[in-house]
């Protein structure tokens, strides 16, 4: 663990991790777990209040850790974010992209405003952090980036295409990503979580029945269940991006991770 009296002091160890979408049930498992593997982290989210408090929580149990507000799709105010974090923290050696929304509804009935705001987070987002960030770490010849995409991103999903196609326009930018700074040493992938127990998943659920009918899926939506028969913990998702963004995962780059019980039945 790292213990630093001053939060903004640099002179740290391990190199920094940025993580969008901090304040979130993945993102704040996903921020602790970075925080207790020894890297100080720079939080990054719209909701500033939380994004804060979290902050101040890792400090609080002996970890580097500063909160940012940010929205992701205003890309001027995401690379003054890297900036502000790099010179707080020091030089960002890993960023996370977390943040995201979730739009459902039936292709008719989606509106152009609820399209484009599923890609400006989604999408865009991911873009403006994975450029700030990558131009930082390509001179220094490190770095590696995860984005958190979902299973949706490859299994086409009822009622969910646009949340279904930004996050395969995600991954797919993520592994092109990969492709172009392999040279520089830099690696990319992506985590695809399945149904993990967080307010987003809730949000779907429109009665007491929206477990059983996540676990046993709904032959009338073509959904399978989860052969394990269980949700996805926040913590099971950080894990698979600690791993990735570890030096275990040194000689991997440009792959997904399915991380969703069996439930996108991967070949
Ligand atoms: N929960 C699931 O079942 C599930 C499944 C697959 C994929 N995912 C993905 O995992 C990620 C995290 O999801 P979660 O379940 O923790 O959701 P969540 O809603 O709890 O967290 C999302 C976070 O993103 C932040 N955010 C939203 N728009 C933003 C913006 N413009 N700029 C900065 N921050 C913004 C929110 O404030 C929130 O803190 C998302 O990308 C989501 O699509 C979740």
């Amino acid at each position: 663990m790292t213990t630093v009296e001053d939060p903004a002091d640099p002179s740290h160890g391990t190199e920094a991790a940025f993580v969008t979408g901090a304040a979130g049930g993945i993102g704040v498992s996903v921020a602790q777990i970075l925080a207790e593997r020894g890297a100080p982290v720079a939080l990054a989210d719209v909701d500033a209040g939380a994004v804060r408090s979290l902050a101040a929580e890792l400090r609080a149990a002996g970890h580097v850790a500063v909160g940012y507000q940010l929205d992701v799709r205003d890309s001027e105010a995401v690379r003054d974010t890297v900036d502000k974090a790099e010179h707080e923290l020091g030089a960002l050696g890993t960023l996370v992209n977390v943040a995201g929304v979730l739009q459902v509804g039936r292709t008719t009935e989606l509106s152009e405003q609820q399209w484009r705001r599923t890609f400006a987070v989604n999408v865009d987002g991911v873009f403006h952090a994975s450029r700030a960030v990558v131009e930082r770490m390509m001179p220094r010849r490190s770095g590696c980036i995860v984005t958190v995409a979902s299973n949706a991103a490859g299994v086409p999903r009822h009622g969910m295409a646009a949340y279904a196609a930004s996050k395969a326009a995600a991954a797919q930018f993520t592994r092109c990503l990969g492709l172009e700074v392999a040279e520089h040493g830099i690696r990319c992938n992506v985590v695809c979580p399945g149904s993990t127990e967080t307010d987003m998943l809730r949000s779907m659920w429109t009665d007491e029945d929206g477990l059983r009918a996540t676990l046993d899926g709904d032959p009338a939506a073509y959904r399978v269940g989860i052969p394990l028969r269980k949700l996805a913990t926040p913590r099971d998702i950080a894990e698979a991006v600690a791993f990735l963004a570890s030096d275990a995962a040194g000689h991997i780059t440009m792959q997904d991770l399915y991380v969703d019980g069996g439930a996108a039945l991967r070949a």
